[in-house]
């Protein structure tokens, strides 16, 4: 099963002027997953950009977390995405990003995850009653719906109503603008194409509504209301003290929507889908949900560690084959050395779960979904798997997510036997690796 370590890197730099911009956007999953014949690193040219995919685990752990110090997030990526998320924490560098990380790490710690639980249990719940015994269900988007609903109303404190329309749009325009299937999405936003006017309009609109909800927040806190400690309190109490300006704030809910809403609807309907299409597997979670009991009736119980192990391998094993961010990427500021290879300051390095959680060297048929994989310990490297990232930077929400999904799991499994409609899965890959289109399951209720 395992191959040889190339330790390799080849350039592919491909065709003039836009270097490998065409192959990438003709499929950007296929040519992740050709790097994994070059062992360490792939080279490549994205316009005028050197960049390297890191393809060996070790290669990633010296990025994200051994000399972490000597990468930031970079300029391709700031380009991207910089009107999107601005001076937000995902962005930030430095200090800037450590004094963030800090003021918000408190919405984030075990305890107060754990008390998010009854409104992810409620919202799994209510999307359970709104289907029917035999009825076919595009679970993209209910999931979509469904994750929005708990971030808005866990970390917001609000209930997203009538807002569902505006994010939803702004979403879809997101998604649209950075579809790495468009050879357009590796230019500037200010480039007034059809689809860019679009995205602006729908990113203004949204942040006006959400300039509005902040200063709601703001009128409570100083009428006398108790700030809570959802994180828009912390955030709006931060920028009353001074740590944080309004822009800053505004740009920080922009990215809280778009980092913990799409990506967990992701990891939710391919979970889904991968039961529906292994039967046995979804019976045997589904009985241990049914020896565990309903997580409506008890929450708390089943965001303790370990409460509902079968599921938190199937999210482990979902997770490694449909990473939602399946690409991420670091630019070093001083010429590294990484694995033997000199990588110049400037450059791009392509940091790729989708490459290596399907990588021979460390996964039997790494194609295959096998929850059953998790269960015992392996001597695969420690970054053969790494969904959320990894090091200082690692995903804030990363517990968040997981017992959201855990909960969700298993409160539709508790209630539906699921089957598939939508025969094999296939992608959109734009910022998140989001399924081409509706994933249909029918629904059989238990
Ligand atoms: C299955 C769901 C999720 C996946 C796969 C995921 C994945 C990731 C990854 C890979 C990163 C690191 C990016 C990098 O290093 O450049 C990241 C960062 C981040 N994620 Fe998530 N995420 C998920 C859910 C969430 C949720 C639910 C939230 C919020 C509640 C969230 C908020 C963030 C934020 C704010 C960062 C930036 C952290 C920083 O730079 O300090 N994510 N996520």
């Amino acid at each position: 099963m395992r191959r040889d370590t190339r330790a390799s890197t080849v350039d592919r730099s491909g065709v003039p002027l836009l270097g490998s911009v065409h192959r990438i956007a003709h499929d950007p999953l296929e040519f992740l997953g050709e790097a994994r014949e070059y062992g360490d690193l792939m080279g490549y040219r994205v316009l005028r950009d050197r960049a390297h995919v890191v393809v060996h685990p070790d290669a990633v752990r010296t990025v994200l977390v051994d000399r972490d110090d000597a990468f930031r997030k970079g300029s391709m990526i700031r380009r991207q995405t910089g009107t999107l998320l601005g001076k937000g924490i995902f962005l930030a560098e430095g200090d800037d990003w450590r004094g963030q990380r800090t003021t918000m790490q408190p919405a984030f710690y075990r305890e107060q995850v754990a008390a998010y639980g009854d409104v992810m249990v409620d919202h799994a719940a209510s999307t359970a009653a709104g289907w029917e015994d035999g009825e076919v269900v595009d679970v993209a988007a209910a999931a979509r719906d469904l994750t929005l609903g708990v971030l808005v109303e866990a970390l917001f404190g609000l209930s997203p109503g009538e807002d569902r329309e505006l994010v939803a749009r702004a979403a879809e325009a997101i998604a649209t603008r950075f579809d790495s299937r468009r050879v357009a999405s590796f230019l500037p936003d200010w480039l007034p194409t059809p689809t860019n006017v679009r995205y602006r309009r729908a990113m203004g609109d949204l942040r006006a509504r959400l300039d509005e909800i902040i200063a709601e927040r703001r009128a409570a806190v100083e009428a006398g209301e108790l700030p809570g400690t959802d994180l828009l309190s912390i955030l709006v109490t931060a920028t009353d003290e001074g740590g944080m300006d309004d822009d800053t704030l505004r740009d920080n809910l922009v990215t809280f929507l778009f980092a913990g809403h799409e990506t967990s609807a992701i990891a939710l309907a391919c979970a889904l889908h991968a039961l529906a299409t292994h039967p046995d597997e979804q019976a045997t979670a589904a009985d241990r949900v049914a020896a565990f009991g309903d997580p409506a009736a008890d929450p708390a119980a089943a965001s303790e560690r370990d409460a509902l192990e079968a599921i938190d391998r199937v999210i482990d094993e979902a997770l490694r084959l449909y990473p939602p961010v399946y690409i991420f990427f670091r630019e070093p500021v001083e010429d590294v050395e990484i694995r033997g290879h000199r990588i110049p300051a400037g450059s791009t390095l392509s940091l790729s779960p989708w490459t290596c959680q399907r990588d021979p060297r460390w996964w039997d048929e790494p194609d295959a979904f096998r929850p059953g994989r998790w269960v015992g310990g392996s001597d695969r490297p420690e970054y053969a798997y790494f969904p959320f990232g990894g090091g200082p930077r690692a995903c804030i929400g990363a517990r968040f997510a997981r017992l959201e999904l855990r909960l969700v799991l298993a409160t539709l499994l508790s209630r539906y036997r699921f089957e598939p409609v939508t025969g094999e899965l296939s992608f959109a890959p734009s910022a998140n690796l989001r399924p081409d289109g509706s994933v249909r399951l029918r629904v059989h209720g238990r």
